[in-house]
């Protein structure tokens, strides 16, 4: 669907290079995080694919064409969400929408706009002007901007950024329908759970390079086979205690956590059901995605 070769850019002036040889294959119906730390390009990867910035190096393919941002066919095929919210503020939501269908030559499809709205949950605002929406409201009408044309891939830089919970739990519901659907989704965001929950590839930029592309079962696996107890109890000092007698080590916190070897968990589910009577409530947990995140993005984690 997408393929990114050597794609190089060194903004004017810039003390080092924005992106830095990125290569990056996106097969049809993927839905890939791209992730990486404030400042590792992925805007700059998104705003390259939306033509507004022009890459001094590389080869972009979609749908196997050359990337050129003037070449209509290919206009037809991104739907693109950028980082920063922007619209002409005089018109309504709905006058957003089929403006946007005449940008792609499209005739104004009223069932389109209103399925759209309906599923983001902007149905009861179309004929409000656009900004008397909040921010979130604003950000949701960004994608079904994007969507109109119904393009085959959907590019989206940080889409929930200021969105409130539910509202993200809503949108997670969309994308997935979307991406189950066979659209191709490139989601960029801060929310290291939401990358976890809806994406089967994970990519992490770092400095303009590609540091990880892994499908995310594996990427979780980089974290280490190990892990996580956490316990509360009202009787703490007696529960680590008893804990320490079976030879685990808790560290505390917000109560006690104990980090073990995926192979010792028969033994500490044991001990767990020993100590039933001191625990009010515990939670093993995997490794997330956030583990791996920062020992491939901190500088002094990488030299381990
Ligand atoms: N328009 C621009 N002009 C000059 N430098 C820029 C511009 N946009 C981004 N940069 C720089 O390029 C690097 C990558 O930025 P960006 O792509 O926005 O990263 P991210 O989206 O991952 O936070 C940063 O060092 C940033 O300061
Ligand atoms: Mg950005």
């Amino acid at each position: 669907m997408l393929t990114l070769e050597d794609l190089t850019k060194t903004y004017r002036g810039a003390p080092r290079p924005a992106l830095d040889g990125v290569d990056l294959r996106v097969e049809p119906g993927a839905f890939l995080a791209l992730l990486g730390p404030n400042g590792a390009g992925k805007s700059t990867l998104i705003n390259i694919l939306s033509g507004r910035c022009a890459p001094d190096r590389g080869a972009v393919r979609v749908a196997g064409r050359d990337l050129s941002p003037s070449d209509p066919a290919l206009r037809t095929l991104i739907g693109i969400v950028p980082q920063e919210v922007r619209f002409d503020y005089v018109f309504t939501v709905e006058e957003i929408l089929r403006m946007e269908m005449g940008f792609y030559g499209l005739r104004a499809d009223g069932a389109r706009i209103a399925l759209l709205l309906e599923r983001l949950s902007l149905g009861a605002k179309r004929r409000e002007k656009v900004r008397s929406l909040s921010g979130g409201m604003q950000r949701r009408l960004m994608i079904a901007r994007a969507l109109v044309h119904r393009p085959r891939l959907l590019l989206l830089d940080e889409p929930t950024a200021g969105v409130d919970l539910n509202l993200r739990r809503d949108l997670h519901g969309f994308l997935r329908e979307l991406n189950g659907e066979g659209l191709t989704i490139l989601l960029t965001t801060h929310y290291l759970e939401e990358a976890e929950e809806l994406c089967g590839r994970i990519v992490v930029l770092d400095e303009g390079r590609v540091v990880a592309d892994q499908p995310r079962e594996a990427f979780l696996g980089m974290a280490g086979d190990h892990l996580t107890l956490d316990l509360h109890s009202g009787q703490e000092a007696r529960l680590r205690s008893l804990l320490e007698g079976r030879g685990l080590v808790a560290e505390a916190g917000a109560g006690l956590r104990v980090v073990f070897p995926r192979s010792a968990r028969a033994s500490v589910l044991a001990t767990l059901a020993e100590a039933g009577p001191l625990v009010d409530s515990f939670q093993i947990l995997r490794p997330r995605l956030e583990d791996v995140f920062l020992k491939l993005t901190r500088k002094e984690a990488a030299l381990v």
